[in-house]
């Protein structure tokens, strides 16, 4: 099996995903969606994104890896009764099922980045972005010291080490990566620009709970825990990873969680 679909078919990111749907609404409110606009989402989740731009009258298509979420994403657009939004699965690194030029606007928030092969990446989002249509990339940026790079960082630390030749994810935060990747897809150095914002993980429970629901349901963390299991360090995974919850936790009540992660916003136009 392949293993980046292994991985996040592992756990279920829908239980994280709840956590991000404000910052998703609040995204997808600034990307001028109009009505009857093409739109894919890669790495789409379960719809964070897919689904407030379907909302606001696009046509999209949500690709993922994952059979679970492509299947709870379809749940979740057939609850809301939006037939103008549907979910396939489907591999960034190799699109062959999409034509080409056939989007007015590709979002892959916190998705694509996740895929291997970072330069087939690049030119398959290029590809099926039509002349005149954009790009938008949500990146995690390493060593930033807020709440998912930290995560995946202490994650790292507790996990065997990657395969010889694996590119981590977090290339996609580095300005110079994305724009190397980009030109390699025939996209000018000027066509590509970058902004820091925000995603803030809302949870209505204590930080510790949502460690556990990290630890339990997102594949990264899934796979560190095992093998700290392996070493006897689990529970220095879980103290190393409360501690970041806590100190990042930004609520007024320390029963409930609102942690803000800083990420790089990389936007494409595609003559
Ligand atoms: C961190 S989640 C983000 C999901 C969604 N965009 C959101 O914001 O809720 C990463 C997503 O990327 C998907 N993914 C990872 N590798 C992929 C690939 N090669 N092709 C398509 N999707 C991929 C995963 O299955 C997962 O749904």
């Amino acid at each position: 099996m392949n293993p980046n679909k292994a991985l996040w078919e592992k756990g279920d990111f829908t239980r994280i995903a709840a956590s991000m749907r404000e910052s998703g609404e609040a995204l997808v409110e600034e990307l001028a969606i109009t009505n009857g606009l093409e739109v894919l989402d890669l790495g789409c989740g379960d719809g964070t994104t897919a689904l407030p731009a379907a909302r606001r009258g696009a046509n999209v298509l949500g690709v993922d890896i994952a059979s679970n979420l492509v299947e709870a994403g379809n749940a979740r657009a057939q609850s809301l009764g939006l037939t103008n939004c549907r979910f396939q699965e489907g591999d960034a690194t190799d699109l062959h099922e999409l034509e080409d030029d056939r989007f007015d606007l590709v979002v892959s928030i916190f998705g694509a980045m996740f895929a291997p092969k970072p330069f087939d990446v690049a030119k398959e989002i290029v590809r099926v972005t039509r002349p005149g249509g954009r790009i938008v990339m949500g990146n995690w940026i390493p060593n930033d010291p807020t709440l998912v790079a930290q995560i995946l960082k202490i994650s790292s630390s507790y996990s065997p080490p990657p395969p010889e030749g694996f590119i981590s994810p977090m290339t996609w935060g580095v300005e110079s990566s994305v724009i190397e990747r980009f030109l390699g897809a025939g996209i000018p150095r000027e066509n590509v620009s970058f902004a820091r914002d925000t995603f803030t993980f809302e949870y209505p429970h204590m930080p510790s709970k949502l460690v556990d629901i990290f630890r339990k349901f997102y594949g990264p963390t899934m796979n560190a825990f095992e093998a700290a299991e392996k070493s006897g360090r689990a529970d220095d995974l879980q103290r190393e990873l409360e501690d970041l919850f806590n100190s990042q936790n930004k609520s007024l009540s320390k029963d409930t969680t609102s942690i803000p992660a800083t990420y790089l916003r990389v936007s494409v136009a595609v003559n």
